[in-house]
């Protein structure tokens, strides 16, 4: 099959989170399983030299159909493996510094760019061009997130006759938060008829809502696990576009998110100090114990080492962390290492909380894969109390570096972590439901019971978690599944 994947962030190109880790991996797999598979994404001033050097330009520029023609360049990269990779190149628009925002250094405060709706539709809009340049028409549009919301919608009704009319497409939703708003005048920029702008079309609130036309003309709907698929059919998750998906219902699958297990392996890992396996455990303990040599120098090793790695917004329930953690270290002798960064509240408060106690937390505010990597080491325990988590990669990165997650029972995380039994010693993880003070301390209270009191256990649940098996084969398997169903729903 061909399989065009449209995506505002790919690794290693671009990144903010996991939709980039989450697009690259698939694509890979699916190529590697012989299937013909290529992204699109926009050239962002920031990709490094040594991604620019293995661009080349195509020879043409490309003519992108909104409501009046832009010209683009379009640069190509082939991987090792074979995937190519299409960077649109329009300067106005994408030749800045960050993908989605200004980011004011002196405040620290986030400000989305307000021309983002047109920015996402010139890319989308490309994608449906890019065929007449290349000759290569894919069978699947494979559309990820809001930033790729308009290709379904551009695909039945602009190109509904044209050349692309036996191309189908299938939208992922990685998170139903970010939805892409715009004024009503972005139909008429992106070349779209204005009766698209009806509540059971592209209108919410009044405005255009990229998301909400990707989910009514998709013919295919995904989101990254099964239990997020069920949670965003209710008002609770549905983030108001809970109606759309129940009338899609019937089109929508929930697909667990593989890894990408060779840049996530104990056992070869370059980013950590020291490799293990479920058979050759030392390693592990020896980089815990070089990250308490330089972090936490005068603290007893045997002391548990809880992590978080995360970008410090509402969604990740880190805050509630920071509240209970005096009460924390109030009460039980744990070590906390945390990195991230977000919400600039958040931040200061984490960066006061190491202030006031140094011997017990480490924070390290920024984006940091190294450290990242190193964490998943040295950790015992992996927090991740989110509010809601369509997949969550970082407990599955977690579970193969047997640190054992500690998750609120929602979405992925519910459908990754088993949570431990104290009374056979089975599970993953520890699981807890309400996301609340309470709760959150009483489960890393019960972590650290068992951590002490139940060696055998925690042993035991080490081992099961690094057997895991969250590769991408079988969920590469459901997307092609997915891909054969949107064709024959189109009819082709
Ligand atoms: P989300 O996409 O909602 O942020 P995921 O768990 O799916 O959550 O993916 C997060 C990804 O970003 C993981 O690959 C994680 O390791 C990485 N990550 C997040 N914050 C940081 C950080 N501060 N430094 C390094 N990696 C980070
Ligand atoms: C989003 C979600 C996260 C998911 C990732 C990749 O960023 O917040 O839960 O793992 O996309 O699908």
């Amino acid at each position: 099959m061909k399989i065009l994947m449209v995506t505002a962030e790919a690794v290693p190109y671009a990144k903010t989170g996991g939709l980039a880790d989450s697009v690259a991996s698939l694509a890979r797999e699916l190529q590697k399983g012989g299937d013909d598979v290529r992204l699109l994404l926009p050239l962002y001033r920031g990709m490094d030299e040594l991604h620019r050097k293995n661009m080349y330009p195509l020879p043409h520029p490309l003519a992108i159909h909104l409501g009046r023609e832009h010209w683009a360049r379009v640069h190509e990269l082939i991987e090792p493996s074979g995937l190519r990779v299409y960077f649109l190149e329009y300067q106005r628009y994408f030749d800045r510094a960050r993908i989605y925002d200004d980011h004011d250094e002196g405040n620290g405060r986030r400000c989305a760019f307000a021309d983002n709706p047109e920015r996402f539709a010139l890319l989308c809009r490309a994608a449906l061009d890019l065929p007449g340049l290349t000759g290569w028409v894919p069978d699947i549009f494979h559309c990820h997130d809001w930033m790729a919301g308009l290709v379904p919608v551009f695909l039945e009704t602009r190109d509904r006759n044209g050349p692309l009319r036996h191309s189908a497409s299938v939208l992922t939703v990685h998170n139903l938060a970010h939805q892409g708003y715009a004024d009503r005048s972005i139909l008429a920029f992106a070349g779209l008829p204005s009766d698209l702008f009806r509540a059971d079309r592209l209108e919410a609130c009044g405005g255009v809502n990229f998301l909400k036309g990707g989910l009514y003309f998709a013919n295919k709907l995904t989101t990254v696990s099964p239990t997020y698929a069920e949670e965003i059919r209710s008002a609770e998750f549905g983030c108001g576009l809970q109606d759309v998906l129940n009338f899609r219902g019937g089109d929508l699958l929930g697909i667990m998110n593989g890894i990408d297990g060779t840049s996530w392996d104990p056992a070869s890992d370059p980013l950590i100090p020291h490799h293990y396996s479920r058979d050759r455990m030392e390693g592990k303990a020896l980089c815990k114990k070089d990250f308490f040599h330089n972090h936490f120098p005068t603290s007893d090793i045997g002391s548990p080492l809880f992590v978080a790695i995360s970008r410090l917004y509402a969604q990740k329930g880190l805050d509630v962390l920071a509240d209970v953690l005096p009460k924390i270290f109030a009460s039980m002798d744990v070590r906390v290492a945390i990195l991230g960064a977000g919400d600039r509240n958040l931040e200061i408060k984490f960066c006061q909380l190491a202030a006031q106690y140094a011997d017990r937390i480490h924070v390290t505010i920024g984006y940091d894969e190294g450290l990242a990597h190193r964490l998943e080491a040295a950790g015992d325990f992996f927090l991740m109390p989110s509010r809601f988590e369509p997949c969550g990669l970082n407990q599955l990165y977690s579970l193969r570096y047997g640190t054992l997650p500690i998750v609120r029972s929602t979405g992925g995380l519910r459908d990754s972590v088993l949570s431990y039994d104290e009374r056979t010693g089975s599970g993953t993880g520890f699981v807890f439901h309400d996301l609340g003070n309470r709760a959150l301390y009483d489960t890393i209270g019960w972590a650290c019971h068992c951590y002490h009191n139940r060696p055998d256990h925690m042993d035991i649940m080490v081992r099961r978690a690094m057997e895991q098996d969250f590769g991408w084969t079988r969920s590469a398997a459901r997307y092609r599944e997915c891909y054969r169903w949107a064709l024959e729903s189109k009819g082709a």
